[in-house]
């Protein structure tokens, strides 16, 4: 299915609901119009679970070039990407997963060395990397080379925490503590009960509690979501707490609630939008299906019309 779709023109139309484009010209473009908007861009090369080295060491020099582009284009945008496509899951290949991540040391060792030099050439030119994160087998690991990097080149580089995951009170303290950014979201993987909340509204819960103490904390916090009852009460908590719109800002998806960013923005708050361009777009497709029932109405009509 996978194959089938990303490489046929009916795949790539869909895709273009929540895709820029194939291209870095295609993925600047699109940043170009919406820092027109006054909202500004996180730049995701598509693309997660590489099992070969070169392929991870291509990924990585597409985000070489995102990044001089963005700083030759004078751009208001980062990059955000996935160890997976970095080389973590490079020599792997077992059947269970779980131990995979945890084991395949010299995945991680070669997605180290391979994000530390994207988040050095970011550190040069003054710009952040964000470090996305993927299911919960990799979510120690993620955190730790988070740090190790945060600590090479300081403000350049923050991850990603999902408020699904029992243990994440715990890591917004471990990173808030070292003054590592966070961007703070639900979480789109499947996750059993034994690491996750099953329930939405325990989810949710946990997502407000976790968005004040990041706002509060003197950190930087990315508040990654396009829940309106959420959004609404972030801002009123900041008016309450008087958080200046300076100590956040709120992040959503290229293509889902357009209307809803744009009026942040006209209200002064910052906003991000996450723009994925590229041919691997399949996975990250069918996140956002999963996401919402009413994206599957869209791609049968599509399917259909076509
Ligand atoms: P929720 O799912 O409760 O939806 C609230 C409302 O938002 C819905 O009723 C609908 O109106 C709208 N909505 C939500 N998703 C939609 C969609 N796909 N299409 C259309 N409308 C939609 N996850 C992760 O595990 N690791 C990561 O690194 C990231 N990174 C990331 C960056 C950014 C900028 C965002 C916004 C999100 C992520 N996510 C992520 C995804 C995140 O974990 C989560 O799956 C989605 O944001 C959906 O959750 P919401 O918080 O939007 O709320």
């Amino acid at each position: 299915m996978r194959g089938w779709a990303e490489r046929s023109r009916v795949g790539r139309r869909l895709a273009g609901r929540f895709v820029a484009g194939t291209t870095i010209e295609d993925a600047v473009a699109a940043c170009e119009r919406v820092n027109a908007e006054g909202i500004a861009v996180s730049v995701d090369s598509l693309g997660e679970s590489v099992t070969l080295e070169a392929e991870a060491r291509a990924a990585a020099e597409v985000y070489h070039r995102v990044l001089d582009a963005i700083a030759e284009r004078k751009l208001n945008a980062n990059v955000s990407l996935k160890l997976t496509q970095m080389g973590a899951s490079c020599r792997s290949g077992r059947a269970d997963a779980r131990e995979d991540a945890k084991n395949n040391n010299e995945g991680w060792a070669l997605a180290e060395e391979i994000v530390g030099g994207v988040v050095e050439r970011a550190a040069r030119l003054g710009l952040l990397v964000r470090i996305d994160m993927e299911g919960s087998a990799h979510t120690e690991a993620t955190i730790a080379m988070t740090e190790r990097l945060h600590a090479r080149f300081p403000g350049s580089v923050g991850t990603v925490l999902q408020s699904y995951l029992y243990r994440t009170e715990g890591d917004a303290e471990r990173l808030l503590g070292q003054g590592i950014r966070i961007r703070l979201c639900k979480g789109a993987y499947q996750e059993p009960a034994e690491v996750a909340f099953p329930a939405k509204k325990d989810v949710d819960a946990n997502y407000v509690k976790l968005m004040k103490r990041g706002a509060t904390s003197g950190v930087f916090c990315g508040i990654a979501t396009h829940d309106e009852a959420i959004v609404e009460e972030m801002r009123q908590f900041a008016r309450a707490q008087g958080i200046a719109k300076s100590a956040f800002e709120f992040q959503m998806l290229y293509g889902v609630r357009r209307g809803l960013q744009r009026r942040l923005a006209a209200e002064g708050y910052g906003v991000r939008v996450y723009i994925p361009f590229g041919t691997a777009w399949y996975p990250y497709f069918m996140r956002r299906l999963a996401e919402r029932p009413a994206n599957v109405v869209f791609l049968a009509r599509n399917l259909l019309r076509s």
